[in-house]
């Protein structure tokens, strides 16, 4: 484990050291792709019928601040939706809760973490918050920027994946915790990464504890697809990265001009697909995997998922697991969710053995 001072860059001098506290959970060398696992992932998707690439290949710096361009164009109303909401909402969380530590999985710029600080700030709450993200460079500078701006601000962040620090975090400093998993992210996992999250969330949070989740609902296509396939081409810009990302990575030789940006609803599995198309017949090689991969004209690969899901069913499903909703908002036209649940004692019991329980 590995306790880094904050680079000299984002870190002012008025910052006391003592409220700042990263831990890494993956070693700094083992973060890219590359050294997780040599590519082997990539390797396995471009030789599967149909094609696909695991979505963490969008993130290099270049994808990354494509993201965030995303984030902020017209037709992507996820972002400002749930802002929105968060903002009427967040006092209503914080009453609901009492003092809290705020656990945000992948906490990124932690833009939308600043409302509820700034409501638990307002109820003179300590503030305590434990961002998770698998790049340190981000966590690391937005924590700076935090405990500049709130200054008796407490920060214990985490360089993790979700499920690596799921598993290891130690019991709240404050009577109770919120995990919060905002921006609809669930989205991206398929139905059983999704089972595996819920059942991970479920096993860290004590009982009483919070799960604040953030939806994206089902809505028609014509709004749909323009969010993942914008007029300026940001979105199409961003997919097309992550080829050149694997040109770099792995030496490789994908010519960006041969392959189109294809996103559409999938109305049967109500998901966004997002997907690279070939434009031609073509053989593209990726030298430092030893890959040789075959592309018929038309041909593509499945970059992303985004599922969009429905309240009651996701109601539903977590309640099923002892997380019982609190409290649902949502935005005038009910395009997204936020959703606050809490871990109730009954999932402790029925977790016990069977021979516990009945009696
Ligand atoms: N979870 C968000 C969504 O599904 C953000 C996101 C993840 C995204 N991957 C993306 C947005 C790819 C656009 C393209 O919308």
């Amino acid at each position: 484990m590995k306790f880094p001072t904050p680079s000299e860059t984002t870190n002012p001098a008025s910052i006391e050291e003592n409220r700042l506290h990263l831990e890494h959970l993956v070693s700094a060398e083992a973060l890219t792709p590359a050294e997780m696992n040599a590519g082997s992932d990539a390797v396995s998707g471009l030789t599967q019928n149909p094609k696909s690439l695991p979505p963490k290949y969008f993130y290099d710096d270049r994808g990354s601040n494509l993201f965030e361009l995303i984030c902020q164009l017209p037709e992507y109303y996820l972002t400002r939706t749930e802002t929105a909401i968060l903002q009427g909402c967040a006092q209503a969380i914080a009453h609901l809760t009492g003092p809290c530590e705020i656990v945000e999985l992948g906490s990124g710029s932690s833009t939308k973490t600043r409302i509820l600080l700034d409501a638990y700030s307002k109820l003179g709450y300590p503030l305590h918050y434990l961002p998770i993200d698998i790049s340190p460079t981000i966590l690391e500078s937005s924590a700076c920027q935090l405990l500049a701006d709130y200054p008796s601000l407490q920060i214990h962040g985490l360089v993790s994946t979700y499920e690596l620090a799921l598993a290891k975090i130690s019991p709240s400093p404050l009577p109770t915790r919120m995990i919060c998993f905002l921006g609809s992210t669930l989205g991206n996992l398929n139905a059983q990464e999704c089972d595996l999250f819920f059942s991970q969330i479920v096993a860290a949070l004590q009982p009483g504890e919070y799960f604040l989740l953030g939806i994206d609902l089902d809505k028609s296509r014509e709004i749909l697809e323009p969010a993942y396939d914008d007029s300026q081409g940001v979105t199409a810009a961003f997919n097309l990265n992550m080829l050149r990302h694997l040109n770099r990575r792995y030496e490789g030789n994908f010519d960006l001009a041969q392959f189109e940006h294809w996103a559409f609803y999938n109305q049967d599995q109500c998901q966004i697909e997002m997907h690279l198309k070939s434009k031609k017949a073509q053989t593209v090689q990726l030298k430092s995997l030893n890959l040789t991969v075959e592309f018929a004209a038309g041909e593509t690969i499945r970059s992303e998922i985004s599922r969009k899901f429905n309240l009651d069913t996701v109601e539903k499903e977590l309640s099923q697991r002892g997380l019982k909703p609190v409290q649902v908002w949502t935005d005038p036209n009910q395009w997204f969710g936020l959703m606050l649940c809490q871990m109730s004692d009954v999932t402790s019991i029925l977790a016990a053995p069977s021979g516990d329980v009945d009696g």
